[in-house]
């Protein structure tokens, strides 16, 4: 079962939302049902699930239903129908204390243009969501260090926010966020108001503490980079209605309709593909006991100019190089034990292919991919490497 569950959910904005629900349902035009009976539906039969400890990410236009969708999670928009839960409490039946402690223990929310208090110091603004919360003094402080630390602003915590820069600002956000410990982080495009630098520098930081912390997060953002960059699953939103879930690569590999498609160009497809995804079996491998003769007569009928040398688990032990089995030949090698060289790179399956352009250097075999003990899972020749970043299809099943 997931975490939190999302059902089917409709927010219509107007005078009398029921009155057009069945509209909506039946799958009637936003615009055309606006035209007519002056209702907004923002949000239109949404349903996801999130797991715990996963980074979700909704993605779409301005208006397209986001900040409400987000909104209607921790209620501060009510649903006009549909079911929410989280864990075992269905958000959608609680009454207002319960809610009150929902937000205050379980969910919290870190917004594009945070709200700091201007009087108060960066430490007491984080600290504010634990006195709400009911903590008590020495834990607050603890907690409240620890988050500034966590988000890189240990030594501010007696500064007062207009000394700080927007970037600095959002991270006492992040902080505060986190000083909470809630399962869920809601975030409300959190960095959309920052400059590019600071914002892939937040960008990394959010994906660093959630390799540590594991919160659930949804997180919004209008930008299909930065859903790609950061979402374990994105989203796709359009007037109010999820048209894709997936994740980047499916997504980028199997857009659902020109719409998708439409954001897909544009995405820097070299940081979303993964060595995983654009490596094949090598063609052939080879032991440390076979001849020097056999190995350099496979690579001559192949036009290679090296292969990989195994031992029994599949680890590899390094490469064969053409000239080093020459050479062996000529001294009367028996075997390959004593030629093999390290003349070659290997990553991990999750490495994107961007990272992959620096080494498909000028080696005599193809990168490895090798799991973490060494094992080769595949390899990535140059020219497929190169393929899959040019491609304006993206097609690594080849
Ligand atoms: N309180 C409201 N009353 C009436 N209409 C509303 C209200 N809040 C939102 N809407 C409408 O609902 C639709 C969805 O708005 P929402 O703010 O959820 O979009 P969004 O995807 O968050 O957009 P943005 O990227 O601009 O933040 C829009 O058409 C908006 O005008
Ligand atoms: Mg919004």
């Amino acid at each position: 079962m997931s975490f939190l569950r999302v059902d089917d959910l409709y927010k219509i904005f107007g005078p009398r939302p029921e009155s057009v629900l069945e509209r909506a349902r039946a799958g009637q035009r936003r615009s055309d049902i606006q035209a007519d009976t002056g209702h907004v539906v923002a949000v239109s039969g949404v349903t996801f699930a999130v797991e715990a400890g996963e980074f979700f990410v909704i993605m779409g236009l301005s208006g397209s239903g986001k900040s409400t969708i987000i909104r209607m999670i921790n209620r501060l928009v009510e649903p006009t129908s549909g079911r929410i839960s989280l864990d075992d409490v269905e958000i959608t039946a609680l009454d207002k204390p319960e809610l009150r402690r929902l937000r205050q223990q379980r969910i919290s929310m870190v917004f594009q243009h945070f709200a700091l208090f201007p009087h108060r110091t960066v430490g007491e603004n984080v600290a504010y969501g634990l006195a709400v919360q009911g903590v008590e003094e020495a834990e607050r402080t603890r907690r409240t260090r620890e988050a500034l630390e966590l988000v890189g602003l240990d030594g501010w915590a007696d500064s007062y926010p207009d000394e700080l820069s927007g970037g600095m600002k959002q991270r006492v956000g992040l902080a505060r966020g986190l000083a909470t410990e809630a399962d869920v982080l809601l975030m409300d495009e959190p960095f959309s108001a920052l400059d590019p630098l600071i914002r892939r520098e937040m960008q990394d930081l959010l994906l660093r503490l959630q390799r540590e912390l594991h919160r659930t997060i949804v997180f919004i953002t209008h930008d299909l980079n930065e859903a790609m960059r950061l979402g374990d699953r994105i989203a796709m939103l359009k007037d109010g209605q999820i048209v894709q879930i997936g994740t980047g690569p499916e997504i980028l590999r199997n857009p659902a309709n020109e719409y998708v498609s439409s954001f897909v160009a544009d995405v820097d497809r070299s940081r979303v593909l993964t060595a995983g995804e654009a490596m094949r079996r090598p063609r052939r491998t080879f032991s440390p006991t076979d001849s020097p003769q056999e190995v350099l007569d496979w690579l001559a009928d192949q036009e290679f100019n090296g292969a990989y040398v195994l031992d029994e688990h599949g680890r590899i032990l390094g490469v064969a190089r053409d000239d080093r089995l020459a050479q062996g030949i000529a001294r009367g090698d028996r075997d390959i034990s004593d030629l093999l060289i390290d003349d070659y790179a290997g990553v991990t399956r999750d490495t994107p292919l961007a990272e992959l352009a620096g080494y498909a250097a000028l080696n005599s075999v193809p990168i490895a991919v090798v799991d973490d003990r060494g094992v080769l899972e595949g390899v990535v020749p140059r020219a497929r490497l190169l393929a899959a970043l040019s491609a304006k299809e993206v097609r690594v099943d080849a």
